[in-house]
């Protein structure tokens, strides 16, 4: 995976409604990390949608920024560099494999940990991508490391 571009946001509309983050058509061919009100997110660009949550995972701060999409169970997910932790792009929930050692099946399903990551809403307006940071009424995991500098280069 090739190191993201990192933007400060400009061209703010206002303080809590969406902030600038990129061009559609760069934002398409490379992810963005921003910083808005002090939060650090990541936006992604996935068969034809866009998606933005914290850019440091809920588990222990690893740059999901760095991580591989994949498709599991009809959902796409990121994948965490550090711990190979399973996001869901569209809603942030962890994803984890489980057996139930009372079916006749033991083959593992994938079932939801719940809402783990959070995420933010993406707006595209004449060719300009925003971002509108989720509302914090509620705490989700990943609010520890989202206003934190992390150093990525740190493996755990
Ligand atoms: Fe992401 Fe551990 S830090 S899986």
């Amino acid at each position: 995976m090739d190191e993201d571009s990192s933007v400060e946001p400009s061209n703010k509309k206002d303080a809590d409604g969406p902030v600038y983050i990129g061009r559609e058509e760069d934002l398409k061919k490379q992810r963005a990390k921003a910083r808005i009100n002090g939060r650090e997110i990541v936006v992604f660009y996935h068969n034809g949608k866009f998606y933005a949550m914290d850019c440091r995972c809920y588990h222990a701060g690893g740059p999901l920024h760095l991580g591989e999409i994949e498709d599991i169970n009809g959902q796409a997910c990121i994948i965490c560099p550090w711990h190979k932790y399973k996001i869901t792009l569209g809603t942030g929930e962890g994803l984890y494999q489980a057996i139930n050692p009372r079916e006749p099946s033991v083959t593992p399903k994938w079932r939801s940990k719940g809402v783990k990551q959070r995420t933010h809403h993406v707006t595209v307006d004449n060719g300009n991508v925003y971002v509108t940071l989720s509302d914090m009424a509620d705490s989700i995991d990943s609010d520890y490391y989202a206003e934190k500098t992390i150093n990525s280069s740190v493996k755990k």
